[in-house]
């Protein structure tokens, strides 16, 4: 059978780092490194440089990824970047990523899922090589959320920062790939979390809102029931996985889907802690780093789960 193998992942985080203490201050916040971190998980967050864009950190975080893969970038005949934040409505992000890499062949695009994007790119990635439209592809996810944050809203602004991150996939024959991806919305609920206008509607690129105890209600129940969909889809039950590949939105979220799936800490990547929030550069992103530390073994089962802006949620579930 063909699947779609994930050969690497690669990351890339701009070189700021700015603490709870410093964000609060630079903005005059009233909020407290004790709250955040008691909230949310989030210790700090990098900050995206003036000249650096979603393009520039995507294609770092693609560098990366094809490095480890010992994939040359010629190999490469799709590209897949999801985002919310990109350079500009068009051309596509995933464009721009292309011409920094050198890619002249194959099809470029971007996909908007919000903070589930990079499970919804990786649904369609998968798709197209199962295809055989493709035969190697880079999904990335990669976010400028510093630049759509309220900065006199404690609520939302301490909780996101920027990021990137890329994996390799490659239409091989064999167990090893991804097993299948669910994919939900319910654009009911468009209006608990959005960006304010757009250049469709406004002419400006708007500013982040979130109801946040509203969307944690949702993320609890929806990711607990996506997850479950993919597990049961298979015969597969909690003491398969070997991983929990988390979006990282709220360390309590994090660690209640663990605690109901009965993993041990070490088995559920977190990168909240540090990375805060990057949308759908934070599941690729925690696949960088546990790839970097030599964590997955082949066999591995890792469940990737995330819900964002939409409402939009899914789940994949691959074998390493
Ligand atoms: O990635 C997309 C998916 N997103 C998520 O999954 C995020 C889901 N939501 C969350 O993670 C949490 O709801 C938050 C971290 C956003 C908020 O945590 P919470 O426990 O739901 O707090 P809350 O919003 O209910 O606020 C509790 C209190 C409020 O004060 P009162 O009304 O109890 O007096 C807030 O005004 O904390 C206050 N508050 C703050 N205090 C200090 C809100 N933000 C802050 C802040 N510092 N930054």
């Amino acid at each position: 059978m063909i699947r779609s193998r994930i050969l690497s992942a690669g990351g890339y985080l701009p070189a700021e780092v700015v603490t709870n203490d410093e964000l609060a201050a630079r903005h005059g916040l009233d909020t407290s490194d004790a709250w955040i971190r008691e909230r949310s998980g989030i210790r700090q967050r990098h900050f995206a440089a003036p000249g650096e864009t979603a393009s520039s950190m995507g294609a770092a975080a693609a560098r990366e990824a094809l490095t480890r893969a010992g994939i040359g970038a010629e190999e490469v005949d799709a590209i897949i970047v999801a985002t919310s934040t990109p350079d500009s409505s068009f051309p596509a992000t995933a464009v721009r990523i292309q011409a920094a890499l050198g890619i002249t062949r194959g099809f470029a695009f971007d996909l908007l899922a919000a903070c589930t994007g990079f499970i919804y790119a990786l649904a369609v990635a998968d798709s197209l090589l199962r295809a055989g439209s493709a035969r190697t592809a880079l999904v990335i996810g990669t976010e400028t959320y510093s630049r759509i944050m309220d900065w006199s809203d404690r609520s939302t602004c301490v909780l996101f920062g920027d990021g990137a991150g890329a994996v390799v996939l490659r239409a091989e024959e064999g167990e090893a790939g991804i097993l299948s991806c669910h994919l939900h919305a319910d654009g009911r609920y468009a209006d608990i979390l959005h960006v304010e206008g757009g250049p469709g509607s406004t002419g400006t690129a708007g500013l982040l809102r979130m109801a946040g105890p509203e969307v944690f209600k949702h993320a609890v129940n929806k990711l607990s029931a996506v997850v479950e969909e993919a597990l049961s889809a298979h015969g597969l039950g909690p003491q398969d996985v070997s991983w929990l590949v988390p979006h990282q939105a709220n360390l309590r979220i994090i660690r209640g889907m663990g605690r109901k799936l009965g993993l041990p800490e070490e088995r559920v990547l977190v990168t909240v802690d540090r990375h805060a929030n990057t949308s759908a550069a934070s599941i690729p992103l925690a696949m960088a780093e546990a790839m970097a530390e030599g964590r997955f073994r082949p066999g591995d089962l890792l469940l990737m789960e995330a819900i964002g802006g939409g409402l939009t949620w899914g789940a994949c579930l691959a074998r390493w």
